[in-house]
């Protein structure tokens, strides 16, 4: 017997989100720095952003992304979960780690959860971490989170990065199964650290008096977007190749691919060169921005909702950023939604989407 054959197979059972109800126009951020609508509009596919307001939390926003994929999935709480991630490097707080505080509020008394910062690939990595827990047998169901508030930490007097966040959280629920349910085909995860500091956060707390001081750094998200677009583009085709090359499996068998959403251009240049046509490219921004860790989990909800995906296809995900990191995972869509369906009207319209965007996430 080989040692793979005595692993378990893994399924998505879950999908949720949670966006932010305050609305940020390209033409609000005019009023901050020197930009406009066409500009940002044309150059990354944005037109609003959610942005929490008063004391939203990263963890606030965790807790109703994982009561949503919980609810999808059939359950009431967090009783039958065994462990919790959460992707996040915009955390209020560093501990307790966000991942505790979203155990204390769904009821899952028997988990471990802990915290990874790896930016907007944070989901992805989640889940494969998430995977090898399962795959072994050490848990039957994990829950993933992706949940970021960059709006906090973007410096709102420059205009190269502040209009291109939004917040919000995204969540999904795995689980082990026989190994021939396997829904988790394939995966790959990489960093590279030689151009991490081509996007940085830098956190900004003193040394003890009694030493030399630190140099101080702004706690400001810092990047070089034309580096970054580079990186991007070299990297995400790899990744996705190496990925389906191990699930056996070709960009034509796949339904969907579903990239980190950090802008339209982006994506569109990605797709061009993997010859992926628009039809299979799922993108969800234009009315919510780039929301790091949480992007992917909440296109992915947001196509469930609308009935886009359905059991039986096939997708590949993709996130990356700041690290440099990035990883991709191939699978086929297995969950049937136990949520109350979303009104017809919200299946169809978009505008109606983009109105009622807040309340549907809480349906
Ligand atoms: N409004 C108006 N003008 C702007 C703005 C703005 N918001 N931001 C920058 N500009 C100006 C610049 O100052 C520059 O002016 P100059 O020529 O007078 O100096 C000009 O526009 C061109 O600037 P570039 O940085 O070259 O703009 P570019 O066309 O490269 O677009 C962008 C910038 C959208 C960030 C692009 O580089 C990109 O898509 N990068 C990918 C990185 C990314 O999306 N990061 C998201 C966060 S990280 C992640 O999610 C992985």
């Amino acid at each position: 017997m080989t040692i793979e054959s005595t692993l378990y197979g893994v399924q998505l059972t879950g999908i949720g989100a949670f966006i932010p109800e305050t609305i940020l126009t390209n033409d609000d951020m005019s009023q901050l720095v020197e930009t406009s609508d066409e500009w940002i509009a044309s150059r990354t596919g944005i037109r609003e952003r959610r942005v929490v307001s008063g004391d939203e939390s990263v963890a606030d926003m965790a807790i109703a992304a994982a009561k949503d994929a919980l609810a999808s999935a059939g359950m009431e709480d967090g009783h039958d979960i065994d462990l919790i991630l959460v992707a996040t490097s915009t955390a209020d707080t560093i501990y307790p780690a966000v991942a505790c505080q979203v155990q204390e509020a769904i009821g899952a008394k028997k988990a471990a959860g802990f915290d990874m910062a790896l930016a907007c690939s944070g989901f992805v990595f989640a889940s494969v971490t998430a995977e090898q827990f399962l795959r072994t047998g050490m848990f039957k169901k994990a829950l993933i989170i992706g949940s970021d508030i960059h709006t906090r930490v973007v410096d709102w007097a420059d205009r190269n990065t502040c209009v291109l966040f939004g917040d919000g959280a995204g969540a999904a629920i795995l689980e082990a199964t026989q190994p021939e349910a396997n829904a988790l085909l394939a995966n790959t995860i990489q960093t590279d650290g030689a151009k991490g500091f081509e996007l940085t956060l830098n956190t900004n707390t003193p040394n003890c008096p009694l030493v030399a001081p630190r140099t101080e750094h702004l706690p400001h998200v810092k990047m070089n977007g034309r580096e970054i677009f580079k990186f991007v583009v070299n990297v995400v085709p790899t990744s996705i190749a190496a990925s389906l090359a191990k699930a056996g499996l070709t960009l034509h068998d796949m339904d969907f691919v579903v990239l980190h959403q950090a802008n339209t251009r982006l994506m569109t240049a990605m797709a061009e060169r993997m010859n992926i046509p628009e039809s299979k490219l799922l993108t969800h921004l234009e009315g919510i921005g780039n929301t790091s860790a949480a992007s992917i989990p909440i296109a992915l909800n947001h196509a469930v909702r609308t009935g886009t995906i359905q059991k039986g296809h096939k997708l590949v995900l993709c996130g990356f950023g700041a690290g440099l990191a990035w990883g991709s995972t191939v699978l086929e869509w297995t969950m049937v939604d136990q949520r109350t369906p979303w009104p017809a009207t919200a299946q169809k319209s978009a505008a109606y989407l983009r109105e009622h965007a807040a309340e549907l996430a809480a349906v």
